[in-house]
């Protein structure tokens, strides 16, 4: 009898972990992003091709007289920016070996099978000089029209944020860089982030990256489950549990990346007791289930469907619901568009409240911060009946006064008239900006869109081609100024005009204009999305299973056997 009796209880089990794990894969995202660990197989699998001149004016196979416009129009391109940049370049040249950074980025910036001739040719340097309005100048007093947004750190012009710094430092200036105890500035900093975010305590952290591993952390400690919850595409920063795929080194193996945006994964959360966590990054409502498109993979035509900012409100009043049901810490992750889209962040904009809010690269007034702010219950770091038992967290640098004195007078201008008058009316100038450039787009016969929330915009191609990414040149060409993760993401502060961005509307025109005409916008009936990447694929078989197939090719084993 008690055979029988633990005999069922284990077939019980087994049939509702089976049950848990069927849920689980429906609320995967089809694409490898959904899937964590077979993407990071999958990358590694990848080996590594380099074109040679052929090959990487006509890699889709354009007729002759397009690769030649194309060739014209890249020595072009390179004697402008040899010319032009030569001081930034050269600076860069000089440190690249001894900057990790740097080399990781410029590497990346574009399709590895382009990415030598390009390095070595189209050098614009990492340099600059100074900042001004909407625009910075690098080395060689080229100005460019800010369109990097510092990350999205610059939200007013980099000008408030001199003045939050040098008026911040004068403000702390006596107590100077003494750390462990506080600057009485912090207490109006933390009651204001009280009000912003309407939550009970605020930590305070160097980056955004801590601020939201401190949310996961604690949502652990108090719930005493295992599992975090992420969505497809969305970014929270370079700790390990956030970032399960490609680019982290070991399986995150706690971590649950589910579709966005759909039942399935509102299922999953109701079916299972082990969820600590949910963490949503907002910014997801501008392209849900990906991420930003960096330039090395623009092939395809890109989604170009507009935000539906109700449909996602609609979305995380759901999820909202779900996580008050089942005990699951709602933490939303603000670092990158608190105070962007509302003077209330993400909560306010789209009319929900979360448990724990992170915040971040704004709100140091220019500093390096994280911010966490949280339901009391949620923030605590021990218990009271087990003193033992703590949740530590700590960081040297936490609350630095200059740091707090320049985030002082962030939160003093927020309240002042100049910037709320920026709140007002916000989507409204953005939208029809956007409106604007993709009229004039669309007139001129380009074959570009752009979609945004709010400041925040991406470029959308609509053409199918192996050469989206060489806009970024044409833009730099033209003195716009991207950052790493390149055309695919464009960053506006809010202190733009309507005739610096009638500057900036004129000038990606012209950029795009000199692409088209150069021929890297070619494309035939048979050129579609998926013509291009059987091709790549191809190619990458090839090449992993041969070595002197597509120009020059470097198989894993040969990198790894101690080749420098
Ligand atoms: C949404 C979001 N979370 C976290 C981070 C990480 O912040 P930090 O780079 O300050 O560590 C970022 C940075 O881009 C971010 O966009």
């Amino acid at each position: 009898m008690l055979w029988y009796f633990a005999g069922a209880l284990a077939a019980l089990f087994i049939v509702h972990r089976g049950w848990q794990r069927l849920l689980l894969s429906r609320a995967k995202h089809p694409s490898l992003a959904g899937h964590a660990r077979l993407g990071r197989f999958v990358a590694g699998l990848i080996p590594k091709i380099e074109y040679d001149d052929a090959r990487f004016f006509g890699a889709d196979g354009a007729p002759p007289e397009i690769v030649a416009g194309r060739r014209a129009g890249f020595e072009r391109l390179a004697a402008l920016y040899s010319e032009r940049f030569r001081k930034s370049s050269d600076l860069t040249a000089e440190i690249r070996d001894a900057i990790s950074d740097v080399q990781f980025t410029s590497r990346y910036r574009v399709p590895f099978q382009f990415s030598r001739k390009v390095r070595e040719q189209l050098r614009a340097g990492v340099f600059l000089q100074s900042s001004s309005g909407t625009t910075v100048t690098d080395l060689d007093g080229n100005r460019f029209y800010d369109l990097t947004g510092s990350y999205g750190v610059n939200l007013f012009g980099y000008d408030f944020y001199k003045d939050c710094i040098a008026q911040g430092a004068e403000r702390v200036r006596d107590l100077g860089p003494v750390l462990g105890s506080y600057h009485p500035v912090i207490a109006y900093n933390v009651q204001r982030l009280r009000e912003i975010s309407g939550l009970d305590e605020v930590s305070l952290h160097m980056s955004g990256t801590e601020a939201v591993m401190q949310a996961a952390r604690l949502a652990r400690y108090h719930t005493r489950r295992r599992y975090i919850v992420r969505f497809c595409g969305a970014y929270h920063g370079w700790w390990g549990d956030v970032q399960p795929g490609v680019g982290n080194p070991i399986a995150a193996r706690d971590t649950f990346t589910l579709k966005d945006m759909d039942e399935a994964s509102l299922r999953v959360l109701r079916s299972r007791r082990d969820i600590a966590c949910v963490l949503v990054n907002p910014l997801q409502a501008l392209h849900p289930n990906a991420s930003a498109a960096a330039d090395w993979g623009l092939v395809d035509r890109r989604r170009t469907s507009p935000c539906d900012r109700a449909a996602y409100s609609a979305w995380l009043k759901r999820l909202r619901a779900v996580c008050s049901e089942r005990g699951i810490v709602l933490i939303f992750d603000e670092v990158f568009v608190g105070f962007r889209l509302a003077r209330g962040g993400a909560q306010e904009y789209f009319g929900v409240r979360a448990d724990m809010v992170a915040y971040g690269k704004t709100l140091g007034g220019g500093l390096p911060i994280g911010a966490l702010c949280g339901k009391r219950d949620l923030m605590r770091r021990y218990r009271e009946v087990r003193p033992a038992d703590i949740c530590f967290a700590r960081g040297t640098f936490n609350s630095h006064p200059y740091v707090m004195g320049a985030m002082h007078e962030f939160l003093l201008r927020l309240d002042g008239e100049p910037i709320r008058a920026l709140y007002r009316d916000l989507d409204e100038v953005w939208d029809r900006r956007a409106r604007s450039l993709n009229e004039r787009l669309r007139a001129a016969a380009i074959p570009v869109q752009v979609t945004h929330l709010s400041s925040i915009w991406t470029f959308n191609y609509l053409q199918s081609s192996r050469y989206n990414w060489m806009f970024q040149f044409y833009l730099r060409a033209a003195g716009l100024a991207l950052s790493w993760i390149g055309t695919a993401r464009v960053i506006f502060s809010l202190n733009y005009t309507d005739a610096d961005f009638a500057e900036v509307a004129d000038r990606v025109l012209a950029a795009a204009a000199a692409m088209q005409r150069d021929g890297w916008w070619w494309a035939d009936t048979g050129l579609t999305s998926r013509s291009i990447r059987r091709r790549i694929v191809r190619e990458l078989v090839q090449a992993r299973w041969t070595t002197s197939s597509i120009g020059s090719t470097h198989s894993p084993r040969r990198r790894y056997s101690g080749a420098r």
